[in-house]
């Protein structure tokens, strides 16, 4: 596995793939606009935008790229298997809730890791990482402490900080990604419009904010989901599925997150469908080489966060996920935050390296350094959140 990822990042670093990462080449584009209806109806309210444009772009989105959410099942579960009341010395309670999700007679656990601020007098606000790299990284011992969770430093900035890992949802893989949540959706697995592995990371964050709804330490109206990269992804997706989370951070998520993929800059729709078959629902195939028949393009994804704020980040070495299309995608999205009367801060140009803009609704910096999720990045998010929920204890 870690032989793999070597060979794909030396492929990228030598671009055998043939990507364009020259700003000079980018071929003029038209995006669909945001706010057009399919009947061609000029959308310029809240109500138009909610009644009408909202629910067409996510039909978009199931449509042709990430496949249909199921919403039905036929039972959940939550169970605490571990407790520790004294854990990082005291300063915080730690649980491990299994969530087991039944429906067409399978089921399928969610192992979630929770770490909430001790002593609290009322329910905090929580920060979910969809975990997509190794288990140790979310380690509910504390054996490994890592800036891509630095539990830590949520509990002293007075937020319950949780986890899961991607693979209890979808393994990773293209031979075995529907051995998690899609056990209990077949009929998906033949269907163009079907979800795979990022749509089942996202229907798996959702269950988890059905637990937070009934974990009495939790403010279920303050949950920020996170994910880096491909859990980028499904933060987005999530978030633009589920209204129910009230902040969204997607970390360097690139092609098919937040950046724009008529720019067909660093990696491709191809790049990306050819080397993770198992992500997107197989209607996205089509779109292979044909950015420009696509009927939507990520700006309309972040737009469907709104009101609710929205990180954005990259990393100035990770031109693979296009830093600077991700940022024309969020300026994009400014539209919709302002039928909200939501103005954004964000300068006209990308900011420079290690210049966050954290102020709501609309956030983003690029950081110096490698496609990463940084313990400062998350020193970010915490502004984010403290600038929006006001600030803790
Ligand atoms: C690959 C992939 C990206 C993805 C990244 C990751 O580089 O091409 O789309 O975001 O892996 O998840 O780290």
């Amino acid at each position: 596995m870690k032989k793999l990822l070597i060979i794909f990042l030396l492929c990228i670093s030598v671009n055998v793939f043939g990507q364009n990462y020259d700003e000079a080449k980018v071929a003029a584009y038209t995006l669909p606009d945001l706010l057009m209806s399919v009947n061609k109806k000029k959308i310029t309210t809240v109500k138009d935008w909610e009644n009408i444009r909202r629910p067409e772009i996510l039909s978009l989105f199931e449509e042709n790229v990430y496949g249909k959410m199921p919403r039905q099942f036929d039972n959940i579960v939550f169970e605490v298997k571990g407790e520790n009341k004294n854990a990082m010395n005291g300063k915080a309670h730690l649980k491990e809730v299994e969530i087991a999700v039944t429906s067409n007679k399978k089921t399928v656990r969610i192992n979630l890791i929770l770490f909430v601020p001790s002593k609290i007098k009322e329910p905090v606000a929580a920060f979910l990482l969809i975990n997509n790299r190794g288990k140790e990284n979310t380690s509910p011992n504390r054996e490994v402490i890592s800036g891509f969770w630095p539990a830590e430093r949520l509990i002293e900035a007075g937020y319950a900080i949780a986890a899961f890992h991607y693979s209890d949802a979808a393994p990773d893989n293209e031979d075995t990604f529907q051995n998690g949540v899609l056990r209990l959706y077949p009929e998906q697995l033949s269907a163009g419009d079907g979800m795979k592995a990022v749509g089942a990371w996202a229907w798996a964050a959702s269950r988890v904010m059905d637990y937070f709804k009934q974990d009495k330490d939790i403010d279920a109206s303050k949950v920020t989901v996170v994910g880096h990269s491909r859990g980028g992804k499904a933060s987005l997706w999530a978030a633009a599925q589920d209204t129910r989370f009230a902040m969204c951070v997607t970390n360097c998520s690139g092609n098919t997150g937040a950046s724009l993929s008529h720019r067909r800059f660093g990696e491709t729709i191809e790049r990306i469908n050819t080397s993770f078959p198992h992500w997107f629902a197989d209607n996205y195939k089509k779109y292979n080489s044909n950015e420009k028949g696509l009927p939507l393009d990520q700006h309309m994804l972040l737009a469907l966060v709104a009101p609710r704020p929205l990180y954005v980040t990259n990393a100035s070495q990770d031109l693979w996920a296009d830093p600077k299309g991700t940022y024309l995608s969020e300026k994009e999205a400014e539209k919709v935050y302002r039928l909200y009367k939501l103005t954004s801060s964000l300068p006209v140009s990308p900011p420079a390296v290690n210049m966050p803009f954290v102020k709501p609704p609309l956030a983003y910096h690029i950081r110096e350094g490698k496609h990463d999720l940084t313990e400062y990045d998350w020193a970010q998010f915490i502004k984010l959140a403290d600038n929006h929920f006001g600030k803790k204890k």
